[in-house]
């Protein structure tokens, strides 16, 4: 689940890619187990990306651990600790933004960001979703698919914009689960997918090779990474 304003332009991404040969500095915002955030650290991280900071909506979230286990810095912004979700999300925007980080990646993060956090970081803020959005935004996904009665689930990694689970979609990848009844089998299969399709949507971001369509801002255009546009070959 994310939000912020809507039309952030996906645009200014292209200010924050790096040189290839230079990490791009992320971020990664959790609330629990953090399967995502130890697939990014077993992948991406040290390479293509450098994670410089984890933070917790939740002050005890395993996802901590594993990012301390890597030497990455952590911190716990949880609600109550503050006057209002803005002051939480202007003081996580300030510890994020010393630490250097220019994207931001929601991976399990189950709290709503306002728009003054998302100016802070326009065009850089991505999400994971378990479904094939725009089908079955916000909590409970799965059981709102498996409750529709569908056969295909999947999973969506989109930019964060003004509505919930709303901003343009990174990349997506479906599986046919004809005979799903059961919340938690559902989950064990798009985990793998999750796990691969988040990494790769940062690694592409990481080497500038997400666009928007000037022609559709909803759109975006993802260039093949070098070694597989080599191994198509021309046309
Ligand atoms: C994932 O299923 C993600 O799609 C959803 O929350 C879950 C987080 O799992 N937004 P984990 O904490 O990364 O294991």
């Amino acid at each position: 689940m994310s939000a912020s304003p809507r039309g952030t332009s996906v645009t200014l991404l292209t200010a924050i890619v790096r040189a290839v040969s230079e990490p791009l500095p992320i971020a990664v915002l959790v609330s629990g187990t953090g399967t995502n955030l130890q697939a990014l650290l077993d992948s991406v991280h040290g390479h293509e990306a450098q994670i410089v900071a984890v933070a917790s909506s939740v002050a005890g979230a395993p996802a901590l651990d594993r990012a301390r286990a890597r030497g990455v810095s952590t911190a716990a912004f949880v609600r109550g600790d503050y006057a209002g979700r803005e002051q939480r999300d202007s003081a996580l925007a300030d510890w994020l933004a010393a630490r250097g980080a220019r994207l931001i990646v929601l991976a399990g993060y189950m709290e709503l960001l306002g728009g003054a956090f998302l100016e802070r970081f326009p065009g850089a803020v991505i999400n994971v979703h378990p479904s094939l959005l725009p089908a079955f935004p916000g909590v409970r996904a799965i059981e709102q698919a498996l409750d529709y009665g569908v056969k295909v689930f999947g999973v969506t990694v989109h930019f964060v914009d003004a509505g919930v689970d709303t901003g343009p979609v990174i990349l997506q990848r479906a599986v046919e689960l004809a005979d799903a009844a059961d919340a938690a089998d559902v989950l064990a299969a798009l985990r793998p997918l999750e796990h691969e399709l988040l990494p790769r949507a940062v690694r592409l971001i990481a080497r500038g090779a997400v666009r928007s369509d000037s022609a559709n801002p909803r759109r975006t255009l993802v260039a093949p990474p070098p070694d597989e546009a080599q191994a198509r070959g021309p046309g």
